[in-house]
């Protein structure tokens, strides 16, 4: 579970948000919304820790970790396809690295000897002997090209750079997942295949969209960042709309009962 405990936000005059205090739970998939510039990458960037708020905390539970789409993207330039994907699972990619090694070195330490007799039984509880057919399939997934899984980033367009990026935060299985607006450069067949991915996700998804078909496939919960508060609502974004017309209504009801009163 992650948590903003009173977190404020200002760009100087201006306030984004104000002692904000929500929980996202384990499990749970949490569209956030809300108008343009009100602030949700701002919110996501502090719960990520890429930013630090005016005021307040973020709580990740102890053991979780955490994944987010990375803003540089150029980062991996010069690494290939393939090894930028399963980079994204920090552990696996050091047992592979640490496997390589070990089965091609000219000459192997008293220690290095005995880890060959280790390594095997760690590198196949993280995954290691599917690694290449799963990074493949979500790259297939997510529309890249079979014949340029072995090329270098940078000779891909902006475009399938970023389905990369998101096929390697997706192959890290983070505990808490934060994607901003994941769709933006999706077609509709990649789309459709990471709906049908995060609608199977274990862990805790937290996506920014503003594609309203998206934000009724996906999330169970909704977080409406709205005049500096986030209300959070059970279900799909249609549910949360329901919810929300059927609260005003009440509320214009109550205020109408009341100027009766006061009359
Ligand atoms: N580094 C910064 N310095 C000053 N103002 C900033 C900075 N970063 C963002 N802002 C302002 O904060 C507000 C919220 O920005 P943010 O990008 O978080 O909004 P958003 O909800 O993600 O919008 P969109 O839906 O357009 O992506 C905007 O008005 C933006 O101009
Ligand atoms: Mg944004």
């Amino acid at each position: 579970m992650i948590s903003a405990v009173s977190v404020t936000m200002r760009y100087g005059e201006k306030t984004l948000f104000e002692n904000v205090s929500v929980k996202f739970r384990a499990g749970n998939r949490y569209g956030l919304i809300g108008a343009n510039g009100s602030g949700k990458s701002t919110f996501m960037k502090i719960l990520s820790g890429q930013l630090e708020a005016s005021s307040g905390e973020v709580a990740l539970d102890t053991g979780c970790t955490m994944g987010f789409l990375r803003q540089d993207h150029n980062t991996f330039d010069h690494e290939t396809v393939m090894n930028t994907v399963y980079q994204g699972n920090e552990t696996l990619w050091k047992l592979h690295l640490e496997r390589e090694h070990l089965y091609t070195a000219a000459e192997l330490t008293p220690e290095e000897e005995e880890r060959i007799g280790l390594i095997e039984e760690e590198f196949g509880e993280a995954g290691g002997y599917t690694m290449e057919t799963d990074a493949a399939k979500m790259l297939d997934g997510l529309g890249l090209p079979e014949e340029q899984r072995e090329d270098a980033m940078e000779t891909l367009s902006a475009g399938l750079k970023l389905r990369v990026l998101l096929a390697r935060v997706l192959f890290g299985k983070p505990d808490v997942l934060l994607l901003d607006e994941p769709t933006n450069h999706l077609d509709m067949t990649s789309r459709d295949w990471l709906e049908n991915f995060l609608q199977q996700y274990t862990g805790t998804v937290i996506v920014i969209s503003h594609d309203r078909f998206f934000l009724n496939a996906v999330p169970t919960h909704i977080a409406d960042l709205d005049y500096q508060e986030i209300r959070m609502f059970n279900g799909n974004y249609d549910d949360s709309m329901t919810t929300n017309a059927m609260l005003m209504e009440k509320r214009s009801r109550e205020n109408a009962t009341k100027e009766k009163t006061h009359r």
